[in-house]
């Protein structure tokens, strides 16, 4: 068992008493004084880095997610079965909310693998309709990517597809149905999927922190996914309660001055999730995939529908003190910006001494720079205009279906820039592959550099602005969708696909 497993925090794990040296961290001084994180370093009571305490009572229990069972033997081999059914799930408190689940629990089970492990999924629709299993984010053969262009729909009553693929890359990863995917992700469909690396540091107690608002009735039910008409889906429908990990506002127990790292993941439909981290020393440290280069020092954490963000936070303050982390609104367009902010979930100091710990090291990996020189430049458009009466969103001027197809050559390097002529922000995923942005040009022509590097599979491309992306494609030849994660935007049209052809294969 890999150090970092023994402080994983799913539910039942926890209780089990982890050894000493597994809450240290490889990257910390056996000798010499501890480093204080920052000018909120705690007083005198502070006790030394090496203290075994692990998370506290609690904390795995408040977070917890359902967890996959490995029914294989073979250690780098994790299969598991998921059932997409419906279910009845406490969302408020005494109420039974009906959603459509993997396995019975919103969100769907954690699967857990470490880097270069195969993964196979025994998926069985027992929905009252067809649909397809996606694996977000995941560099996996076209086959297993689940889209509808890479497969036919898995029957309602007891269908069933496998998906089996090696997960190439750390970071935190997530499965949602890829038809009809606004309604089916709205009634409760989705689940994350982590992929460590045992040669990872410790850089505080995980959690996984999957963010979602779903929007419920009077009755405690979900509103039906067209709640809203075709102004719902330009808009881009947004639920009135908020979900961390299917919970309303859990209260999570930290020691003061210990660590969390938290994966997060917005598996809302439309809501852009900005997270307070409440004045606590925070750091940015990866994204959709995985580590980033440098820790990035964050007061607050933008994650875009579909996109993650791994973080590290140091609760620090009074005993017994419980500090509030809020939902901050975010303005992506379409009226957006002006709400106050929401409570999403609350931090509780426990009564002991305050620990120290390093800050997680300066140095996380290199991301070499995609080399652009000589790389073909694409443009997609992002648009909407009328179509039969409607207003349909558009790539290129072309809605889906059937969509946009362009075409790139395996192993070459793309530039390419999405440029979004309408008035609201989307967050932009290419199926299969990871990119990295290079700047960004506002509406005035005023063009700004990405900040740090990182990979990505999904960004918030704001409205009226051109963002450039480069993607080195490998030899993964096949049809990988692209489209807004705004799944309503998607729906009416905002969606195609790349052909990734052989360099000797014909295309049109
Ligand atoms: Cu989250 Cu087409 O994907
Ligand atoms: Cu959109």
């Amino acid at each position: 068992m890999p150090l970092h497993r023994a402080t994983l925090l799913v539910a039942g794990l926890a209780a089990c008493a982890a050894p000493p040296s597994a809450t240290r961290s490889p990257a910390e001084p056996d000798q010499g004084p501890p480093q204080p994180v920052t000018d909120a370093s705690p007083g005198p009571d502070a006790v030394p880095d090496a203290a075994p305490l692990g998370p506290p009572p609690g904390y795995a229990e408040a977070l917890a997610l359902a967890r996959a069972v490995d029914r294989n033997p073979d250690p780098r081999i994790v299969e598991v079965d998921l059932e997409a059914r419906e279910a009845d799930v406490e969302l408020l408190p005494g109420v039974k909310t009906r959603v459509w689940t993997y396995g019975g629990t919103l969100p769907g089970p954690l699967i857990e693998a470490n880097v270069g492990d195969r993964v196979i999924i025994h998926l069985t629709n027992r929905l009252p309709e067809d649909t397809i299993l996606h694996t977000h984010g995941v560099r996996l053969p076209n086959a297993m990517d689940g889209s509808e262009v890479t497969q036919a729909p898995i029957p309602a009553g007891g269908g069933g597809f496998t998906y089996d693929y090696v997960v190439p890359d750390a970071g935190l990863y997530w499965y949602h149905p890829h038809l009809h995917s606004n309604a089916q992700l709205s009634r409760g469909l989705y689940g994350p999927l982590l992929v460590r690396d045992p040669a990872q540091p410790f850089f505080g107690d995980e959690a996984v922190l999957v963010l979602d608002d779903v929007l419920l009735l009077d009755d405690g039910q979900l509103a039906p996914p067209d709640n809203g008409g075709h102004l719902g889906d330009i808009f881009g429908r947004e639920g009135n309660v908020l979900l961390v990990n299917g919970r309303v506002r859990p209260e999570v127990p930290v020691r003061r001055g210990r660590p969390v790292r938290w994966y997060i993941l917005n598996a809302g439909g439309a809501r852009y999730f900005r997270l307070g981290l409440g004045g606590l020393t925070s750091w940015l440290i990866g994204s959709d995939g995985g580590l980033l280069e440098h820790p990035v020092p964050v007061t607050d954490v933008l994650v875009e529908p579909a996109a993650r963000a791994d973080v590290v936070v140091v609760p620090n303050g009074a005993p017994g003190e419980r500090i509030e982390l809020p939902w901050l609104p975010f303005d992506r367009g379409n009226l957006t910006g002006n709400r106050p902010p929401e409570p999403l979930f609350d931090l509780r100091l426990t009564d002991e001494p305050a620990e120290v710990h390093a800050p997680p090291p300066p140095d996380l990996r290199v991301i070499d720079p995609v080399y652009t020189v000589g790389a073909v430049e694409q443009t997609l458009v992002l648009g909407e205009r009328p179509v039969g009466g409607r207003i349909a969103m558009t790539i290129n001027d072309v809605p889906y279906p059937p969509g946009l197809e362009i075409y790139a050559v395996t192993n070459t390097v793309e530039t390419w820039t999405i440029a979004n002529d309408t008035d609201a922000g989307h967050p932009f995923h290419l199926h299969g592959f990871f990119f990295q942005v290079l700047d960004v040009t506002d509406a005035d022509g005023m063009r700004v550099p990405s900040a740090f590097r990182s990979w990505r599979d999904t960004v918030h491309v704001p409205g009226r602005s051109r963002m450039r992306i480069a993607i080195p494609f490998d030899d993964r030849d096949g049809h990988w969708m692209f489209h807004c994660h705004i799944l309503d935007h998607a729906e009416i049209g905002m969606m195609g696909h790349l052909h990734l052809h052989r360099p000797d294969e014909p295309v049109p």
